[in-house]
């Protein structure tokens, strides 16, 4: 049976987290919570700090001070690059995930091919490797060796950002339909506001230089209720009429460069 007072603990939670590198702090005194069935956007200008804080959520780094609690029993990260091994076909990629979570070869392969269509990757494009592919492949393959292993907890670095709008909208659409069968929670880092209006149950904006989470913003509605005009107004309303966004610019100034 499970406890009622453990399903209102947060599924991770961060508490007063630090971190640096090579001497220099690079996030301070960070709390955040993410309660189970919610995803939390999160959100803040480049080199703030939002890279850092998932990959110390996903236990990839040490904090330096702070306490970090996970309670989910799987955790799925897609990289802001896509990070596949070049050896190995874009269906090899996808596998490997699975075989290393416990399933069989044969399991792993029929996996790794259901996976690929969810995120509409071509199945006669399995048998390519990563130089063949093109950025946003690369990306959905990623996506895809994250969802494989059935996560009940997604940790995703900017994962969108390789895709033309209609693919990136069919991912949303996927990272919804999956938390709202209560499969999964998690922590989704996004430069892309209308993204985080569209997905999130919550935002938390970072401070600009990783001092704190500066404010956090509740979204009406769940996740998949809101249509185009109410992420459209939420956009707005962030941008032109609340401060916490005020270092928030809905580009990514790295394309413009
Ligand atoms: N491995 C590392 N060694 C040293 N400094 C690092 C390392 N990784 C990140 N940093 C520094 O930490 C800070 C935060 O970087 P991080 O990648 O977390 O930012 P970000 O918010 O994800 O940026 P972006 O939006 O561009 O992805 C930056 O000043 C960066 O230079
Ligand atoms: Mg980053």
């Amino acid at each position: 049976m499970t406890d009622p007072v453990l399903d209102f603990a947060p599924v991770l939670e961060l508490a007063h987290v630090t971190h640096a590198f090579l001497g220099r702090d690079v996030l301070r005194d960070i709390s955040l919570a993410v309660m189970p069935g919610e995803v939390v956007a999160l959100i803040g200008p480049s080199g703030c700090g939002k890279s850092t804080l998932v990959h110390l959520a996903a236990g990839l780094l040490e904090q330096k001070s702070g306490r970090i609690a996970r309670r989910f029993a799987r955790q799925a990260m897609v990289f802001q690059e896509p990070r596949l091994m070049p050896w190995a076909t874009a269906e090899a990629n996808i596998a490997y995930a699975a075989r290393l979570a416990g399933m069989g070869r044969h399991a792993a392969r029929d996996a790794a091919r259901t996976a690929a269509a969810r995120v509409h990757f071509d199945a006669a494009d399995l048998g390519k490797y990563p130089v063949e592919l093109s950025g946003g492949m690369r990306q959905r393959v990623a996506i895809a060796r994250a969802l494989v292993v059935a996560p009940d907890f997604i940790l995703f670095d900017e994962p969108f950002t390789a895709l033309d709008a209609a693919l990136k909208r069919r991912m949303q659409d996927l990272v919804i339909a999956q938390v709202a069968q209560a499969s999964f929670s998690g922590l989704f880092v996004t430069h892309d506001l209308s993204e985080a209006a569209r997905i999130a149950h919550r935002v938390a904006v970072l401070h600009p230089e990783g001092r704190g989470i500066m404010g956090v913003r509740h979204l009406p509605g769940a996740p998949g209720s809101r249509d185009d005009e109410a992420v459209f107004a939420l956009t707005r309303r962030w941008q032109h009429e609340d401060p916490l966004f005020r270092h928030i610019h809905d580009v990514d100034e790295r394309r413009i460069a």
